[in-house]
């Protein structure tokens, strides 16, 4: 080959190449093509360096200059056209990943406890703190402890209070947490001081009852207890699950397990006493049921009614619940409607 040979070629490379990066869109394109054509044995460059042995020695400077030149020129273009694409490769990626840190977080559903757990852990704490004890008794009971033993004998006319579900003629579904004083009092000697929560059964079932319900027992025997402790304990209780300045009243009432008996009122929290649509215009609102032990039920568990005496209440959980969350109707609180029970977090 002549060096007017060589050139033509040359040139006609350069053309081609200009031709062909045109279009190369990649940087591995352009990787893909430089390496195509600088192959030793079927790239066009390559080729043309491979065969410098080839050459007569008088051409081989002339020869070789040119040829470098062509090879650097392509190496340029090359590398110019690589670090455009890959500048663009490079934003293209960029683009893509970019992160917002200003962007609102996704809003994590929090959980929170049932209304009715939440107010029984509150009347825990708050009678906790005054140094009750926790007592847990059984949802099946006897007839004896549910009623004969709490002063209630068959055909006593208190037992159409609670309307029972009967398991047997000797077993039943506990109307009342009451039972539960019984076992207490059989078992430990006064002091006593108890709460007792749990679920309780009656065939009862509207807007404000419900078949199965919660019930928060408290019984404190000792020497010398009256309804004045009561009511004291009753004051302390109320100001703090209800608020402060919330005042208790008494009114008679019956149990056949106390006496006297009494039915406790609040005053209404939401009005303050004035009158409103909670408390139906009469500033008061009942709340619990309690009394002073019945001497015949501290005799029948082995306790001496003239060296002992105590009180006992029961407090209606899903009722302090409604009435705390102006909750209107109790099967709010046995649906799982999210809707309502997410509103509930004291
Ligand atoms: N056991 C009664 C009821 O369920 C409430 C109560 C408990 C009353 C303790 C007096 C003393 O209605």
């Amino acid at each position: 080959m002549d060096m007017n040979e060589l050139t033509a070629k040359l040139s006609a490379i350069k053309d081609e190449v200009i031709a062909d990066i045109k279009d190369l869109a990649s940087s591995r394109g352009v990787y893909e093509y430089k390496k195509g054509i600088m192959d030793p044995k079927t790239g066009k460059i390559g080729t043309l360096m491979r065969e410098m042995g080839k050459i007569p020695n008088e051409l081989k400077a002339e020869y070789g200059k040119a040829v470098n030149e062509i090879k650097n020129w392509a190496s340029e273009r090359f590398d110019e056209l690589d670090a455009k694409l890959k500048e663009a490769e490079m934003r293209a990626k960029y683009d893509s990943e970019k992160i917002d840190v200003t962007l609102p977080a996704k809003k994590q559903a929090k959980g929170n406890l049932h209304p009715n757990t939440q107010v029984r852990n509150q009347i825990v704490d708050i009678f906790g703190s005054m140094g009750f004890e926790i007592y847990e008794g059984t949802e099946i009971e006897t007839d004896h402890y549910n009623f004969t033993a709490l002063n209630t004998p068959a055909d006593h006319p208190a037992r159409d209070m609670q309307d029972t579900f009967y398991l047997s003629p000797e077993f039943l579904l506990r109307t009342q947490t009451s039972a539960g004083q019984i076992h207490v009092m059989e078992n430990k000697k006064p002091p006593i001081k108890i709460i007792s929560p749990g679920k309780v059964f009656r065939s009862d079932d509207d807007a404000t009852h419900s078949p199965m319900f919660t019930q928060m027992e408290g019984l404190v025997v000792d020497k010398g207890i009256t309804l004045c402790d009561l009511n004291g304990m009753l004051d302390e209780f109320v100001t703090k699950i209800f608020g402060a300045g919330t005042r208790t009243r008494l009114r008679p009432s019956y149990f056949p397990f106390t006496e006297p008996s009494v039915e406790v009122d609040v005053s209404c929290f939401e009005c303050g006493g004035k009158g409103c649509r909670l408390c139906k215009g009469t500033g008061w609102i009942e709340v619990l049921g309690a009394g002073v032990v019945n001497k015949k039920v501290l005799e029948g568990c082995g306790i001496d009614s003239d060296v002992y005496s105590g009180f006992a209440f029961g407090i209606g959980i899903e009722r302090i619940a409604m009435l705390k969350y102006g909750i209107n109707n109790i099967k709010l609180l046995f649906e799982s409607d999210l809707r309502v029970l997410s509103q509930i977090d004291d």
